[in-house]
């Protein structure tokens, strides 16, 4: 077993690059399905549900060549044929149901494993499959799978009661394919969605709006294959931009797109960190006394929930009272029980934590709870005093590359060992 073994206390200094979006990664690899042709995947991270979803891919016959030294991936679906993942490699990952809006579209038919809870939430899949419903396709659930088959898909208008990432994500992959227009109404806006509009529309694909709260989708009869850079991940920036706050150190962080940092970037300017873009590159410096402030977290231009528990660990060591709000997920607030462990002062109740910062937290032994919760306690780490010792990294592995020699090369004090 392995574990990220922290000592805290050391000022952060340098520049770390930040890895292409995990959240962008995984839907364009699903869509290079509907492709029939060759996709190139520039700058691709290579991350366990990275793997998950290439695996997932195989399963159709996809002919995957992932070039781990240089950060690409070659996907060829030209000779896919009908296939379906084992339940227990869709329960890996979520995202392994992203899957089902391509394959509809390219075969017609489509068996999945539902992807089941999590522990942040419940996570149903209802706004999914009410989008296939509205393109025709018979969706049915029985014996843990859900079963989709159709004659053609056909262009609709569909409002989502929720702007779902996943959702936006799966019904756009599904109505490139179909007859006609979609129309995508109370659409999930997040730069994610665009990114992956912009790979789909280099296939051939026409696609509006993406970005925005409606997406309209005119069908077309078939697509090509492409290459494509993803955009870099707001989350990884994020969680290093606070990094730079919680250890009062000054950092350049490079590949960030300002715009989709925004909601990050107000906050902490809110708290008193200075931040000058240069470029794609954003400087941060925390040296500065914060403030606390209060979050909620929202559909994108919101505060994103994926940064939420990085932002409580910050909260833990600011004096005064803040207040976050999760209106995303209904459990998400696991890590708290562990920032708990190392001496945080958090009180719950229901979706809302209140955090009253700490002279100092103290190092202890913590494990991450899901993937975000493992990047806080690691912050959490860097600023404690002691030793500080993070299990169950798997959860962190699914979607940083390299945090520990990322940090390593900024200063910090920090091992992967095995024991
Ligand atoms: C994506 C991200 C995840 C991020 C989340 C919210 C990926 C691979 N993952 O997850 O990192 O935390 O967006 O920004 O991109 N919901 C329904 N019915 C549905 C679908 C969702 O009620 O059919 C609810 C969920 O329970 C949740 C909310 O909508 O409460 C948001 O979920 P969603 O936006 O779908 O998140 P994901 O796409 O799973």
């Amino acid at each position: 077993m392995e574990k990220i073994v922290v000592k805290g206390g050391n000022k952060l200094s340098g520049s770390v690059n930040i890895s292409a979006a995990k959240n962008s990664v995984l839907p364009i690899i699903a869509a290079s399905i509907l492709s029939g042709g060759k996709c190139v995947i520039k700058n691709a991270p290579m991350l366990e549900d990275v793997f998950v979803i290439n695996e997932v891919l195989k399963t159709v016959s996809a002919d995957i060549n992932i070039d781990k030294e240089n950060n690409r991936i070659i996907i060829d679906t030209s000779k896919l044929s009908y296939g379906e993942p084992s339940g227990e490699l869709v329960r890996k990952m979520r995202a392994s149901f992203l899957v089902m809006g391509p394959m509809i579209a390219r075969f017609g038919r489509f068996k999945i494993s539902l992807p089941g809870g999590c522990n942040i939430g419940t996570r149903p899949i209802d706004l999914h499959l009410k989008g296939f419903t509205a393109l025709g396709a018979d969706v049915s659930i029985g014996h843990g799978y859900v079963e989709a088959s159709t004659r053609k898909l056909i262009g609709n208008k569909i409002y989502l009661d929720f702007p779902s990432v996943g959702a936006t994500e799966n019904i756009m992959m599904a109505a490139v394919l179909a007859e006609g227009e979609t129309i995508i109404e109370n659409a999930a806006a997040e730069p994610e969605i665009e990114d992956l509009a912009r790979f789909l529309n280099a296939m051939g694909a026409e696609i509006t709006g993406a970005g925005t709260d409606t997406i309209k989708i005119t069908g077309v009869k078939n697509l090509k294959g492409t290459t494509h850079k993803p955009i870099y991940d707001r989350i990884e920036a994020g969680t290093f931009m606070v990094a730079a706050a919680i250890t009062k150190s000054k950092i350049r962080i490079c590949g960030v797109n300002e715009e989709h940092l925004k909601p990050i970037i107000a906050k902490l300017t809110e708290m008193g960190v200075s931040l000058e873009i240069e470029g794609d590159s954003i400087i941060v410096d925390g040296s500065r006394e914060l403030r606390p402030v209060d979050i909620k977290t929202m559909p994108y231009p919101g505060f994103p929930t994926d940064m939420q528990a990085q932002m409580m660990s910050l909260l833990c060591t600011v004096k005064g009272t803040g207040v976050i709000t999760e209106t995303i997920f209904e459990n998400r607030f696991m890590h708290a029980q562990e920032l708990k462990r190392m001496g945080a002062n958090i009180k719950i109740d229901g979706r809302t934590a209140v955090i009253e910062g700490v002279e100092r937290l103290s190092g202890s032994e913590v494990k991450a709870t899901d993937l975000r919760a493992g990047a806080a306690l690691i912050l959490a780490g860097l600023s404690a005093e002691g030793i500080t010792e993070i299990g169950d990294l798997y959860h962190i592995d699914r979607g940083y590359v390299n945090i520990e020699n990322k940090f390593k090369g900024l200063g910090a004090d920090i091992e992967r060992i095995n024991y």
